[in-house]
């Protein structure tokens, strides 16, 4: 997948937590002076709409050429290329500092909330908002099972942690953070629309590409594609956010 599939999906995952981020902000009182942090920014999805409350929105990834993408998806955004466990910033340079589908790929999300901790002012605010459970998921009828096991055990191999979700509070806290809340993404279901599952199984695939063979990934298609013309296929994978005070 290039950057601009990679930025359709991650536009996406954006919209199944913009209500959550308007409620989250609300109380925050951000403004145009206010500095704002993205760790793990990605192709800039979630950039634009900081940029609309601050000019001082920051976005830092390690990854060179999703940060070169994001420059043209926010060419106002300050982009940085480092890691999220040295951020190259002092002590309380941040009102806000977040991520968003960040921690289940970090080894040791606590360190890295440290660093967002440290970077963020004494009255500032951190919050992860969305950290998937992958193992507390959901998946019907059988076809959907079956590969969300194999999406599963290619996640793994990826180097997600795959019950990151569940563990957000434990997180922010070993991070020395205070006044901590979590919470869970609610939704509403339609099933699964073969329109957006096009979208949907080029990630399948992809992650697939780890353990299988291109034929297998195709039969597996074959039938999830049947499956959803049949109606009442449906997938959850619970998804928690957690705020803390500095
Ligand atoms: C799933 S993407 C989410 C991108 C963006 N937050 C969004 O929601 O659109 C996770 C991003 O975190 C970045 N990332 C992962 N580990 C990182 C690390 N240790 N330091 C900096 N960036 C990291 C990846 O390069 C990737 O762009």
């Amino acid at each position: 997948m290039d950057n601009a599939a990679w930025h359709q999906r991650f536009i996406l995952q954006s919209l199944w937590t913009k209500a959550l981020r308007a409620y989250l902000y609300k109380p925050l009182n951000l403004a145009a002076h206010s500095r704002i942090l993205e760790i793990g920014s990605g192709t800039g999805a979630l950039l634009p709409e900081n940029l609309s409350i601050s000019p001082y929105t920051f976005g830092l990834d390690f990854d060179y050429q999703r940060n070169q993408y994001a420059k043209n998806v926010a060419p106002n955004a300050n982009i940085t290329t480092a890691n999220a466990y040295y951020l190259p910033f002092p002590a309380n340079s941040f009102d806000l500092c977040f991520c968003h589908y960040l921690l289940l790929w970090i080894e040791n999300p606590e360190n890295v909330l440290k660093e967002m901790h440290r970077v963020t002012r004494p009255g500032g605010t951190v919050i992860a908002f969305a950290e998937p459970d992958y193992e507390g998921r959901i998946d019907t009828p059988e076809i959907f099972q079956d590969i969300a096991a194999l999406q599963n055990a290619s996640l793994k191999k990826q180097g997600v942690r795959l019950d990151t979700g569940r563990r957000l509070m434990q997180y922010f806290i070993q991070a020395g953070l205070w006044n901590v809340s979590m919470g869970m993404l609610s939704g509403e279901w339609k099933g699964k629309q073969t329109s957006d599952f096009v979208l949907e199984w080029e990630i399948i695939s992809h992650d697939l590409e780890t353990l299988l063979p291109h034929k297998e990934i195709e039969i597996l298609k074959q039938k999830a594609f049947k499956c959803l013309a049949q109606g009442g296929a449906f997938s959850f994978v619970p998804t928690f956010y957690a705020l803390a005070s500095v």
